[in-house]
């Protein structure tokens, strides 16, 4: 029987496989083999996306937790040539931009195991983002690119991928939104918050270049305080983000500003019942770009750059950098009922993961010779 391995490692991967996890299942004989990297290991940060999204427990856990990027990577690396070894798959499935993403793709190619990369294809032009450079080196070493919408298709084949590779397969996060949707809001989430829907705005900060520059975040912190002023703002805090305001000694713009709510890290479900009925989304996140598309909230992106453009040109993202005035008028823009309103892309239509499964069973059940020689 075939085999195909997924490697999950952080919290914006968990949202991803599940539903291909599910799709591969129902649709195809292989057997699959769930790997997790330990990069995120906080029980907020992992353990529970597993049950709020019905995801087995993982069948290989790494441990490898965190460190600098090359450590990090260089240690992925050499437990996932151990466990390939061993398992010998068939395919392996990477998601996303994360280290574990690809470690995995490096891994995965020197052992010519064919590569599958899903969400291939997106660009924020950056280099100085690291998930950039991710998202480059995983898509040239991929065998299958399976795309989110056609702007990635479109940078792929100008960095020269051949067509064949290139499968437009939708928006696979945005299956496991519309699946959890609906139970997501039965939970008391704006209750315990004592929030009216509509009545707040979320906010979420964990880049890097966000929130290890102390000009930044400061900036970011003000910004944010005026939004607090208006109406209350509910910000989980991502662990990299709460050293640094404790670091930096931020925490009293949280404690002067009682509408500002910093609360830990949440559950997939408990995030998106807030998400879903929020007012206002503030974020460098990339996954919550696409997900206040799909769920119509207006959302403002504090980064200079998105490699989501479709969410700008489509959706209801607009991209206001860190200058904490631009962002202050833009969330009044938003706040005084001029937000964006945008449509759901093509594709994002909680079906991707069934055509990722189709694209993986045509793979290896016959046209994997064909597509090899094809890239020859
Ligand atoms: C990683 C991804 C980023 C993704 C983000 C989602 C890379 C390069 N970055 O960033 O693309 O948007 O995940 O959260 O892969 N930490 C904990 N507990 C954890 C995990 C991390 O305390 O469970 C702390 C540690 O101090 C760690 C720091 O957060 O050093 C950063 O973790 P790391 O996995 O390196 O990157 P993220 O910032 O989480």
């Amino acid at each position: 029987m075939k085999k195909v391995i997924h490697i999950v490692g952080a919290r914006p991967n968990f949202m991803k496989v599940a539903p291909i996890h599910r799709a591969i299942a129902a649709r195809t004989p292989f057997q699959q083999v769930l790997i997790h990297t330990g990069q995120h290991y906080d029980v907020k940060m992992s353990d529970v996306f597993f049950s709020d999204l019905g995801l087995p427990a993982p069948d290989v856990h790494l441990g490898i937790g965190s460190g600098s990027h090359a450590q990090q990577t260089a240690r992925m690396m050499m437990e996932l040539e151990r466990v390939f070894q061993e398992h010998k798959p068939d395919l392996v499935s990477v998601v996303g931009d994360v280290n574990s993403t690809v470690a995995a793709a490096m891994v995965t190619s020197k052992l010519a195991i064919p590569l599958a990369h899903v969400e291939a294809g997106l660009r924020s032009h950056s280099r100085h983002q690291p998930e950039e450079i991710n998202r480059v080196v995983t898509d040239r070493l991929s065998d299958l690119l399976l795309t989110p919408s056609r702007d990635a298709d479109a940078n792929l084949l100008k960095e020269g991928a051949e067509p064949a590779r290139i499968h437009l397969v939708g928006n696979v996060m945005i299956d496991s939104l519309l699946a959890s949707k609906a139970k997501a809001e039965q939970l008391p989430v704006l209750r315990t918050l004592d929030l009216a829907p509509r009545g707040y705005a979320v906010c979420t900060l964990h880049r890097p270049s966000n929130v290890d520059d102390p000009k930044v975040l400061g900036g970011l912190l003000s910004a944010v305080s005026h939004v607090a002023s208006r109406l209350p703002v509910v910000f989980p805090v991502h662990p990299r983000t709460r050293k640094m305001i404790s670091e930096l000694r931020l925490s009293a713009d949280f404690e002067r500003n009682p509408n500002l709510r910093a609360v830990d890290p949440m559950g997939y479900l408990e995030f998106l019942a807030l998400t879903s009925q929020a007012r206002l989304i503030l974020t460098d996140s990339g996954g919550l770009q696409e997900e206040t598309t799909a769920l119509g909230v207006p959302c403002l992106t504090l980064r200079e750059q998105t490699e989501r453009p479709i969410t700008v040109d489509e959706g209801t993202n607009e991209v206001v950098g860190v200058d904490p005035e631009r962002i202050r008028l833009a969330a009044d823009r938003v706040l005084d009922g001029h937000g964006k309103t945008g449509r759901v892309p093509e594709f994002w239509d909680g079906r991707a993961s069934e055509r990722i499964a189709d694209v993986f069973l045509r793979f290896l059940e016959g046209e994997q010779g064909a597509l090899r020689v094809a890239s020859a």
